[in-house]
């Protein structure tokens, strides 16, 4: 089978295309190298032995889009590509909007009339809004949407009804909604891993950059949530078993839509992730207390039974894990 990975250059793209290739798929990526870089390329084929045919496009451009899927012969489409930093999402809406959904339609516009069936879209827990997780994670069949605080946020609850009317409408379309919690961590080989342009938002590349004397020292966004510990808790998942998370969606997609959450299930603290980086690293980081983040739960973590149930699949690499391959990573960086 051959699968087009939008996206495919960044952090979760250019994992998913390596374990494809080592389950031994062919696949081609293609992305803007907006947040990623061509040299992820080289990277992946000293990994894997293979170099993907890579497309330098952006989806927002109908006809480049079309072209490519003209040339492709696809048999599916992993749609990672989008942007994703949420305070930059609440200072530029209209960017986000255009980018993330006018990329979707050129997508599907692309695929419908290439005869491209099958699509499995990174969806993000953030569809679940402000609710609390209670004591058994999101399921699901959990209420999405309210209590959304950004339009990147937004960008994904909208591409998932996107996605269902478009299935509705082309019958024996597949799409699977794939809604991802925290992905960390790095492949074994420390060849890849995330490495965003711009100053990070995001919790474990912030700490990578601490460690890396780039950035004097964390905040820690408040510790008086009503925690085990008061700081925040996450569902890490290791950005390998995620990679593995598409692949089983892949292998057991139906006409239809379906909805998985890809999380271990297991929440971890803030306090617990910094704990965790310090003890393998060997090295202490410096850090201070700050305010609570505007837009942050006290908790957020998956049930992700239902994964288990019908793929086949849950999450095997612990935080402790996800740590060590991301400072092999980092030891690699120049
Ligand atoms: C965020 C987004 C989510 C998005 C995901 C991936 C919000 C509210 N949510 O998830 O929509 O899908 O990123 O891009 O922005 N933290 C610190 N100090 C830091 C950075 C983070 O203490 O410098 C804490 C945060 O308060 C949070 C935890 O670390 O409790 C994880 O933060 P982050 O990595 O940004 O992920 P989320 O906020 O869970």
């Amino acid at each position: 089978m051959r699968i087009l990975l939008t996206g495919g250059t960044g952090y979760i793209g250019s994992h998913t295309a390596v374990e494809m290739i080592r389950a031994g798929y062919e696949v081609e990526l293609l992305d803007n190298l907006a947040n990623s870089k061509i040299t992820v390329l080289d990277q992946v084929e000293k990994i894997t032995g293979v170099r993907p045919k890579f497309y330098e496009v952006d989806l927002c451009d109908r006809a480049k889009t079309l072209a490519v899927f003209r040339a492709g012969k696809f048999d599916a489409v992993m749609h990672f590509a989008g942007l994703k930093a949420v305070a930059e999402s609440v200072e530029q809406p209209l960017r986000y909007y255009e980018n993330n959904i006018g990329s979707t339609l050129s997508l599907l516009e692309a695929m419908k009339e290439t005869g491209v069936g099958r699509i499995i879209f990174s969806s993000s827990a953030t569809v679940y809004g402000d609710q609390d997780p209670g004591e058994t994670g999101f399921s699901e069949t959990a209420q999405t949407g309210a209590g959304i605080t950004n339009p990147y946020g937004w960008t994904k609850m909208m591409i998932e009804q996107i996605l269902r009317d478009y299935a509705k409408a082309e019958k024996g379309t597949s799409v699977t909604l794939l809604r991802y919690f925290n992905p960390v961590g790095a492949d074994t080989s420390g060849l890849i891993g995330e490495d965003p342009n711009g100053i990070p938002n995001n919790l474990m590349p912030v700490v990578m950059k601490v460690y890396r004397g780039e950035i004097p020292e964390l905040t820690i966004f408040g510790d008086d949530y009503e925690t085990r510990d008061g700081s925040c808790e996450r569902d890490f998942i290791h950005v390998t078993d995620l990679a593995n998370g598409h692949i089983k969606a892949l292998e057991n997609q139906r006409p239809g839509v379906a909805v998985y959450n890809l999380g271990t299930g297991k929440p971890t603290s803030v306090f617990e992730i910094v704990g965790a980086f310090e003890k393998v690293a060997g090295k202490k980081l410096s850090s201070k207390i700050g305010e609570r983040r505007a837009g942050d739960l006290a908790r957020l973590f998956a049930n992700p039974s239902l994964a288990e149930k019908e793929l086949g699949w849950k999450a095997e690499r612990d935080v402790e894990t996800a740590v060590r391959d991301t400072l092999r990573y980092l030891r690699n960086l120049k």
